[in-house]
């Protein structure tokens, strides 16, 4: 088992909490575009369907598709069971599908959770896990199948370290940003700026790229916490996106990026600035790709 199913369990309430919330976003979130991009597909995997939200949302758009869920979270799967889902439902760890052949495969915030929870130590938080989801794909899809990814992206390196001050509406929270920055890992190998600069009067200085997966984590609030501190959002650039799927035989054909609804959900709990006191702008969050199998 490993970590992310073990924390699934230990914490099953508010998993299945965490898959509500997911499930309500979607409407208003990217991921809304998905199921639209996925309208030309026949046999559609959908990996790491949580509640099966984006299924649903898919069949809407496609009445002709075959749907097929995969989850390595065995509660999700069972729960679709259970309430009679109309779609072909596999639990297991993607990287292990043994057989199937899809045109469409999606993947929706799920590749950054493949490279989180890497069982190897040393590959966690790379690109390498990503690679072998990509080299997964290509045993079961034929040449003209097409990716769809919604996932996080990483602040380029010449903007990742750029100052921006942050201040709390509760400022007790301000312990949440240092609880981060002594649990949170996914910077180790990292050239980004763990700091935090406490100007005194309940602002604290930070780099953009810690800020940014700090508040992916105190987005969710602390019922959340355990799990979302060990996943890093970011793992690729924009440009490490449209590389990894490039060198693995996919051509990328549309990226969309978005700052998502962060800004939103954060107004009411957390000033930003930058450091000069100028309002901050909030750096994208989340990249869209279609790709094909060359
Ligand atoms: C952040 S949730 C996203 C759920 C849904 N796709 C959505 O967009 O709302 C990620 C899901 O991927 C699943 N997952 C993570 N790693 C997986 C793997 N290696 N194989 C299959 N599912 C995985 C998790 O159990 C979880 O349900």
């Amino acid at each position: 088992m490993n970590r992310l199913e073990e924390l699934s369990r230990q914490n099953r309430e508010n998993y299945e909490r965490y898959l509500k919330r997911m499930t309500e976003s979607i409407r208003n979130s990217t991921k809304g575009f998905l199921p639209i991009m996925a309208r030309q597909g026949k046999r559609i995997l959908d990996v790491g369907c949580g509640s099966g939200v984006l299924l649903y949302a898919i069949a809407a758009e496609n009445p002709e598709a075959e749907l097929t869920g995969l989850d390595l979270n065995e509660e999700a799967i069972n729960s679709l069971r259970a309430s009679g889902a109309p779609f072909d439902l596999i639990h297991g760890d993607f990287l292990k599908l043994a057989e199937g052949k899809y045109d469409t495969v999606v993947f929706s915030s799920i590749l950054h959770e493949i490279s989180s929870y890497c069982p190897e130590e040393s590959r966690r938080f790379t690109e390498g896990p990503i690679d072998d989801a990509f080299a997964k794909c290509r045993e079961i899809m034929e040449p003209g199948g097409t990716i769809l990814i919604r996932d996080g992206m990483l602040t380029d390196p010449e903007e990742q370290n750029a100052p921006a001050v942050i201040s709390f509406k509760k400022p007790e929270d301000s312990e949440w940003l240092y609880r981060f920055q002594k649990d949170f890992r996914g910077f180790d190998n990292m050239d980004v700026c763990r700091e935090i600069r406490d100007l005194g009067d309940g602002r604290y200085q930070v780099g953009r790229s810690f800020l940014k997966e700090f508040l992916c984590t105190y987005t969710w609030g602390p019922e959340s916490y355990e799990r979302e501190i060990c996943e890093r959002f970011g793992i690729l650039t924009e440009r490490g996106w449209v590389q990894a799927l490039g060198k693995n035989g996919f051509s990328v054909e549309t990226v969309t990026k978005s700052r998502e609804e962060y800004e939103k959900f954060l107004s009411d709990r957390v000033v930003i600035t930058n450091a000069d006191g100028t309002p901050y702008e909030y750096p994208y969050m989340t990249v869209i790709l279609k790709a094909v199998k060359r």
